[in-house]
């Protein structure tokens, strides 16, 4: 029985394999049962088997008379349903099984949309109000450093990125609770450029990305740039990603690449991954061979940063590509950000090399400076103490003022708050009404593929709490009302 069972389970993986990398072709058909049993010297009962197997993972699916025909693999996300659905008890209800087609165009049409509006109030840009940044300090870094080195642009920028700064951000990754040599440290134009690289350098084109549910819509306009195809792995939360639900969605999809990951302070629903969620999900993406990008932009935001440490303190072989940028928290205009490839840090120099050569200097001469001394971490902690008092007051007001029933999450960190409507509500109707009130938002829509958020709406807490930022809760409060 045993031995049987092994030689079926053999066999499936072996057609599995052939349909994972394009041997066989969606619509083909299976070698017929006699033939399975010719060809592996097998009995007839183990190859009904082995492909009773493939069919329940969704690999083939049986025709009456004819036999068992190739499925697509990424089409057949429904067969993930059952098992997410059975995790309910940990993921509760945002679990969201979802396949991926391609969201940018809708993305960009809804972003361009609030450009063409008089603003009164921003409540969907992730960011902190202008007030909330170091800009003096930054400013005065500035011209001390022009002053300093007249000539600066009359030179173009060393290949190799200013070695201040990375041994500045060498420094702040201890207080993440992580080692990274300077020389691993490249230096990008923020994090989008270090996320858009990253899948470049471990994916090819058709490619399948594991990433999370609801995610940050810059992912999925990447993913939808580079041709690649997305599976949306639910994330709660409290804890992140679902484990669980990745595991079984890379058992039964086989061709994942890539896993695209936020552990600390996920953007939009503001969770954090336990440690032993960490480890657990960079051992399994090392098992089976696919990249692990990781994407900590908000990581400094975290009240202390080095007990969360990132899933690039885990990586023990190069596998974890780790993403991080100054953008939100030191500044937005500067546009910096920096990366560690892993093992795939000489190609994506390569790459970034080709597309954008090296960054500026000012901007990271800026930084280091403004970095020496502690001065980062500094600022964080201040920043952090405003962000956790406007959080507290927007969220009281979210819930005084919104029908009830209305969800908000209370994240520990960041500054931005996901909102879950009543079932029949469209907040990509609320973002149109909105608009014409002078209020931007961020419909749940455009965080994901699917329409599993279609009642959702992230918010951003980043302006001081004042009687402006109340009067436009009440406003998306009385609108909620009126729909
Ligand atoms: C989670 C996350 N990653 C990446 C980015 C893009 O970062 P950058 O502005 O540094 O390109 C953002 C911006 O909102 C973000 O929220």
């Amino acid at each position: 029985m045993e031995k049987m069972q092994k030689k079926y389970r053999l066999i499936a993986e072996h057609y599995a394999k052939a349909i994972q990398n394009g041997a066989l072709a969606e619509g083909e058909r299976l070698p017929s049962l006699r033939d399975i049993t010719a060809l592996h010297g097998v009995s007839i009962s183990t190859a009904v088997e082995a492909c009773r197997a493939l069919e329940k993972q969704g690999y083939v699916e049986a025709k009456p008379r004819s036999g068992y025909f190739v499925r697509n693999p990424i089409q057949n996300i429904s067969s993930l349903k059952e098992v997410f659905e059975k995790k309910a008890d940990e993921t509760d209800e945002w679990i969201n099984p979802a396949d991926y087609i391609g969201v940018h165009e809708r993305i960009s049409a809804t972003l361009s949309r609030a450009l063409t509006q008089p603003l009164k109030v921003d409540l969907g840009g992730a960011v902190c109000a202008p007030s909330l940044y170091p800009g003096a300090a930054l400013r005065d870094n500035m011209l001390r450093m022009l002053r300093a080195k007249p000539s600066m642009y009359e030179t173009g920028p060393r290949p190799d990125g200013v070695r201040k700064l990375k041994e500045a951000i060498s420094r702040f990754l201890v207080s993440r609770g992580m080692h990274a040599d300077a020389d691993a440290i490249l230096v990008t134009h923020g994090c989008s450029e270090a996320l858009s690289l990253a899948l470049r350098a471990v994916t090819g084109p058709g490619g399948v990305v594991a990433i999370e549910s609801p995610t940050y819509f810059g992912i999925l306009q990447i993913i939808e740039s580079l041709g690649l195809k997305a599976i949306e792995i639910p994330t709660h939360p409290g804890t992140g990603m679902s484990i669980d639900a990745l595991e079984f969605a890379i058992a039964h999809i086989g061709s994942i690449q890539a896993v695209v990951c936020m552990p600390a302070v996920q953007n939009p629903i503001g969770s954090i991954m336990s440690d032993a969620m960490k480890s657990r999900m960079v051992e399994l993406c090392e098992k089976h061979n696919i990249a692990l990008i990781e994407d900590d932009t908000y990581g400094a935001f975290l009240p202390s940063p080095a007990d969360a440490r990132p899933l690039k303190a885990w990586d023990k072989s190069g596998n974890v590509i780790y993403c991080n940028s100054f953008n939100k928290s030191l500044s937005p205009g500067l546009r910096l950000g920096w990366l560690l490839g892993g093992k795939w840090h000489k190609k994506i120099e390569m790459l970034m090399y080709a597309v954008s050569r090296h960054p500026e200097e000012t901007a990271q001469l800026v930084v280091a400076d403004f970095m020496a001394g502690g001065t980062f971490n500094r600022h964080m902690r201040r920043l952090n103490g405003l962000l956790m008092q406007q959080r507290t007051q927007f969220v009281e007001a979210i819930l005084e003022h919104f029908p009830a029933g209305t969800e908000v999450t209370r994240p520990e960190a960041g500054l931005l708050v996901w909102v879950r409507l009543s079932d029949e509500q469209s907040t990509d109707s609320l973002f149109e009404r909105a608009l014409r009130e002078g209020i931007r938002i961020c419909p749940g829509s455009i965080f994901s593929n699917t329409n599993k958020f279609s009642n959702c709406l992230r918010l951003s807490y980043g302006m001081p709490f004042d009687a402006r930022i109340e009067s436009a809760v009440k406003t998306l409060a009385r609108l909620v009302r009126e729909a």
